[in-house]
């Protein structure tokens, strides 16, 4: 991990262009590694900031009405049109403004408004989630907003016993977290490895 991170992070640090935003996109299957990854780049990155895509998942209750809760992480549960309208606004920091991003609370399972200040000054935004690089519907915009993507994809027995111990840290019995990391999460997963031929750069940590 250690090499392969130093490699990363001197990657992403030859992106920041003084006096011009970039934004990097990691993207990769559910448990992949991609928001560990990315905390880690924004921690070592002076004046970055970390914008999650799932900040963009639709609410609880939203998911609800619109009988999709079953399915929660699929591509048509998130605002992906308000992520990409975010994307094009952090491209174009206007002086004096801060841009608010949500985050996703994974403790209430909702979305949060407001929670991430982007500050004009910020030379690097580094955005993660699943569908990064899908070609489909509002998604496919994102891609083009990206001055860089890197697409993650760790062994995948590791992915997946990581991804059912994490449903298990968050409350999810053993049973029901094999359930949904075989199940839903896994037909994202595939959805997800489809795109990564969009990447700028694939890292099998
Ligand atoms: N390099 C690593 N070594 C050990 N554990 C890791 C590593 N990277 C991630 N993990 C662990 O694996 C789990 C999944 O990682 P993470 O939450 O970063 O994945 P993700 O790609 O953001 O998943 P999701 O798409 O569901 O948000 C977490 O519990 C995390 O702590
Ligand atoms: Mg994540």
């Amino acid at each position: 991990m250690r090499t392969s991170f130093d490699r990363l992070l001197a990657r992403a640090l030859r992106l920041c262009v003084p006096g011009r935003r970039q934004v990097l996109g990691i993207a990769g299957a559910p448990g992949a590694g991609k928001s560990t990854l990315a905390e880690r780049i924004v921690a070592a990155v002076p004046g970055s900031v970390l914008v999650p895509m799932d900040g963009f998942h639709l609410a609880q209750a939203e998911l609800e009405r619109l009988g999709r809760a079953e399915r929660k992480g699929a591509p048509d549960t998130f605002d992906a049109a308000g992520y990409v309208a975010l994307l094009r606004r952090l491209r174009a920091p206007v002086a004096g403004e801060v841009v608010y991003a949500p985050l996703f609370r994974r403790d209430l399972e909702e979305p949060l408004a407001g929670a991430v200040p982007v500050p004009p000054e910020a030379p690097l935004v580094v955005t993660e989630g699943n569908y990064l690089l899908l070609g489909t519907g509002p998604w496919a915009a994102v891609r083009g907003l990206l001055d860089e993507a890197w697409f993650l994809a760790p062994d995948p027995d590791t992915r997946l016993r990581r991804l059912v111990e994490r449903h298990v840290r968050y409350g999810r019995s053993r049973a029901e977290a094999e359930r949904w990391a075989n199940g839903s999460d896994e037909a994202n997963a595939r959805l997800v490895e489809g795109s990564r031929g969009r990447a700028d750069l694939l890292v099998a940590e």
